[in-house]
This record gives C-alpha cells, sequence and structure tokens, in this order.
C-alpha cells in the first residue's frame, strides 16, 4: 500500500487560507465545504470541559448556530456537561472534517443562550426529538432500554396534541472564542496551521502562523 501521507494535494488545498484575515469568515467557508463533503453531521464538534477537580471531559455535539459572538450547542443543565459549565464556563471545541483532511480548534468563555433562543431553537426540533428531552434524564443512570421507552411513552400521550413545550432545565449555551485556530493537512506532516487570538471579544484579532 502506498503512503497516503505522499498523495497530491488535492484541489481542496489550493487557495491560501493563511491569508485570511476573518475567522468567522474562514469557518464558514470550511463549514460550507464540509457541508458538501461529509457524509454526515458536518456541524459535529467535541466539546470539552472539566469538572471540579479539573479533570478533562469531552463528548460530541453538534453546533446549531455560530455568528460573531460565538458558536451554539443545546442540551441538558443537568447532564454532565451542563454541571462541568456550571462550575466553570470555559470550554473548548474541535471540528474535524477528515475527508477535507481540516481541523478547527476553539476556545473560549461559556454562557447560556437567552430563554427565548432556546425556545427558538427547541420549537424546530422534530416532535419525537421534542418528547425524548422530556422523557430523558440525560447523563444519570438508566435502568434498562424498556423504562426509557415507558417514560417517552408517557411524555408522549400528554402532547397526542399540539405543540410540546421546552423542557425545564433543556437549553443552550455559547463559547465566545477566545482562540480560533484553523489546521489543514499537508504532505509529509509538513501542516498549515493559523492562530486567530483577542484578549476579550472587544479586542481586534491577531494572527500568528504556527509550526505544525
Ligand atoms: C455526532 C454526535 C452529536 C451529538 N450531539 C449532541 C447534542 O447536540 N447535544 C447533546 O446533548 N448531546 C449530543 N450528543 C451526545 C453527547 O455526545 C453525549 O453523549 C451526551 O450529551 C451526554 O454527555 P455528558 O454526559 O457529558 O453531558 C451527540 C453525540 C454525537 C456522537
Amino acid at each position: 500500500m502506498s503512503d497516503p501521507s505522499i498523495r497530491p494535494q488535492s484541489e481542496l488545498t489550493a487557495g491560501d487560507f493563511t491569508a485570511a484575515q476573518n475567522p468567522f469568515a474562514l469557518f464558514a467557508e470550511w463549514l460550507a465545504e464540509a457541508t458538501r463533503s461529509e457524509p454526515n453531521d458536518p456541524n459535529a464538534m467535541a466539546l470539552a470541559t472539566v469538572d471540579a477537580d479539573g479533570l478533562p471531559d469531552v463528548r460530541m455535539v453538534l453546533m446549531k448556530g455560530y455568528d460573531e459572538h460565538g458558536f451554539v450547542f443545546y442540551s441538558h443543565i443537568a447532564s454532565q456537561k451542563g454541571r462541568e459549565l456550571a462550575d466553570n464556563p470555559k470550554a473548548a471545541l474541535l471540528f474535524h472534517w477528515k475527508s477535507l483532511r481540516r481541523q478547527v480548534r476553539i476556545r473560549g468563555t461559556v454562557t447560556p443562550v437567552t430563554e427565548a433562543e432556546a425556545d427558538a431553537y427547541f420549537a424546530t426540533r422534530p416532535k419525537q426529538a421534542q418528547i425524548g428531552a422530556w422523557a430523558s434524564r440525560q447523563s444519570q443512570p438508566l435502568e434498562s432500554r424498556f423504562a426509557f421507552e415507558q417514560a417517552i411513552a408517557k411524555v408522549a400521550a400528554r402532547h397526542l396534541v399540539g405543540e410540546v413545550p421546552r423542557p425545564p432545565g433543556w437549553s443552550g449555551w455559547r463559547i465566545t472564542p477566545s482562540r480560533i485556530e484553523f489546521w489543514h493537512d499537508r504532505p509529509f506532516r509538513l501542516h498549515d496551521r493559523i492562530e486567530f487570538r483577542r484578549d476579550t471579544p472587544d479586542h481586534p484579532w491577531t494572527k500568528t502562523r504556527l509550526y505544525p
């Protein structure tokens, strides 16, 4: 088998992303390309938090919105991640688009989204997912799949008609980045990396190229 690290450059590496000046504009470009290339969930990102002992924790979530203010995801506030974020509202995110051989690495502070934002997003979810959000006690021990199905059936029976309201405790968070790094694979591990940093969201970004 030939060494995959010596494959020719794909057309995706054409155009020098390291010249980018605005990390959100570059993120938008890369996400759009990932939406075309990835087989599923181009908006999936690893979310890293730390627990009260400082031990890191990581899991995948779906990014449901982003703009200059940050990257938004939704979950349960009583979940493991919700409790960790309540204790220490800082997080790191990682997008890895395998077929594009790219990653975007983000660090920042975390704030809850507004009630209105959470309501608006919850209303867009399929009814089964809304019912599931009521029935799941996310990250708590579950005795059996059957117990979960019973809980789902009970909630579904309460909402045979009409809209399902957002459950208390189901909400979203926004990670406001202080650092965003773009990484793109290059042959022989001579990868391209650029990092944008800012001290606070009011400061301008500074850009640095990093050794791979
Ligand atoms: C691709 C993918 C996307 C996911 N998206 C979400 C999400 O948006 N929100 C969520 O609460 N869990 C999501 N999950 C499940 C989480 O990874 C995790 O199992 C769950 O949130 C419980 O994590 P916690 O115990 O650390 O709170 C997703 C899992 C995968 C694999």
